[in-house]
């Protein structure tokens, strides 16, 4: 087993920009150790007594499920807290919420809408925060998915990684700053209109001049884009929080589906193809029947075909999240070596 780094103890997890290149591959090594030791039976309860806040203004199910598993598995207590259980933004304030908190608890995960929040709540907190999800950034799903990446092509640093789709969204604000960190070729492709903020790219193309390695590119030429991919990425047109979309994005981002005429373009044949999930590839769900009785689409941001294609690595993905998540808890607040 990799030794818990003391440098990372106390620390919060609010974004990849936080942390060095060596810190962000450590996470992910250390992660990769730790999916080994679970698959060898292994017990690493490097949080033995501990007890954890799972704070959620939002849903989800790979966050929410990896947090309470890796919490299990590392001796740590979670308490989940949705978002009518508890006085927060409503009857108290995030400062006042985090001091209580942090009396209680040794760590706090956070997922919501506002980047401010979660900032707020490990300013106040005195214990390690985490970054679930906000508008701005998704800092843990980038290690599942560079872990994934590493798993697939044994490195990061040359790839040629192309988010395609909602261009301005955490996903793509987050891979293009933690693809400028491990040295990769990060191309966003979206239309214009939805371009990532110029703060975020700037913020990737210093990372690279910094680093001497790996390029950036944001473009609206598909062919431009995914020529040499060797990862193909995309999201959900619409995010959470912002469902009053679905019209404009149906009509901006039809031409950027990934289908296996995409694939083909890339002109690699073991391309992968990744997405953070939930994935709208079907009718089977709520808002998949709706845009398809509004608009006729069948399938959004990535065709039923290539999501289950020898392509699409989306399920090693998810199951990463754990993994990965793990490393974070452990570094950030495990002590306990094993006996
Ligand atoms: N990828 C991801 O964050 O999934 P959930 O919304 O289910 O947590
Ligand atoms: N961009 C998506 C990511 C979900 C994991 C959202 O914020 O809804």
């Amino acid at each position: 087993m990799m030794e818990l780094r003391k440098e990372f103890k106390g620390r919060s997890f609010l974004a990849i920009k936080d942390f060095t290149k060596e810190e962000f591959l450590y996470l992910i090594d250390l992660a990769a150790e730790l999916k080994a030791m679970k698959k060898r039976g292994e017990k690493h309860r490097y949080c033995e007594g501990k007890n954890i806040a799972l704070l959620f203004e939002k849903s989800s199910t790979r966050t929410r499920c990896a947090f309470t598993v890796a919490a299990n598995d590392l001796g740590a207590a979670p308490e989940f807290l949705g978002k009518d259980d508890i006085q927060l933004g409503k009857k108290e304030s995030v400062e006042d919420t985090a001091k209580v908190l942090g009396r209680m608890f040794d760590g706090i995960e956070f997922r919501g809408f506002s980047q401010e929040v979660v900032e707020e709540l490990a300013k106040h907190s005195g214990v390690p925060v985490w970054n679930g999800l906000t508008d701005k950034w998704h800092p843990t799903q980038m290690l599942a998915d560079f872990l994934t990446v590493k798993e697939h092509f044994n490195r990061l640093e040359g790839i040629t990684f192309v988010y395609v789709g909602d261009g301005r969204n955490n996903m793509a604000n987050s891979l293009l700053v933690s693809g400028a960190k491990a040295g990769m070729n990060i191309r966003i492709c979206s239309p214009a209109t939805l371009f990532p903020e110029k703060e975020v790219v700037d913020l990737a193309e210093s990372i690279i001049k910094e680093n001497g390695m790996g390029s950036v590119m944001v473009t609206a030429d598909i062919n431009q884009a995914v020529e040499g991919a060797d990862v193909l990425y995309t999201d959900v047109w619409v995010s959470m929080g912002e469902e009053d979309k679905f019209e404009e994005r149906v009509k901006t981002l039809t031409p950027y589906q990934v289908n296996m005429e995409m694939i083909k373009k890339t002109g690699k044949e073991d391309v992968m193809f990744l997405h953070c999930l939930p994935a709208f590839h079907d009718t089977n769900t709520t808002y998949g029947k709706s845009v398809y009785e509004k608009w006729g689409l069948k399938e959004m941001e990535v065709t039923d075909e290539v999501f289950r294609s020898k392509y699409s690595h989306v399920f090693d993905q998810a199951e990463n999240r754990m993994h990965t998540i793990k490393a974070v808890i452990a570094a950030t607040m495990g002590e306990k070596e094993e006996a």
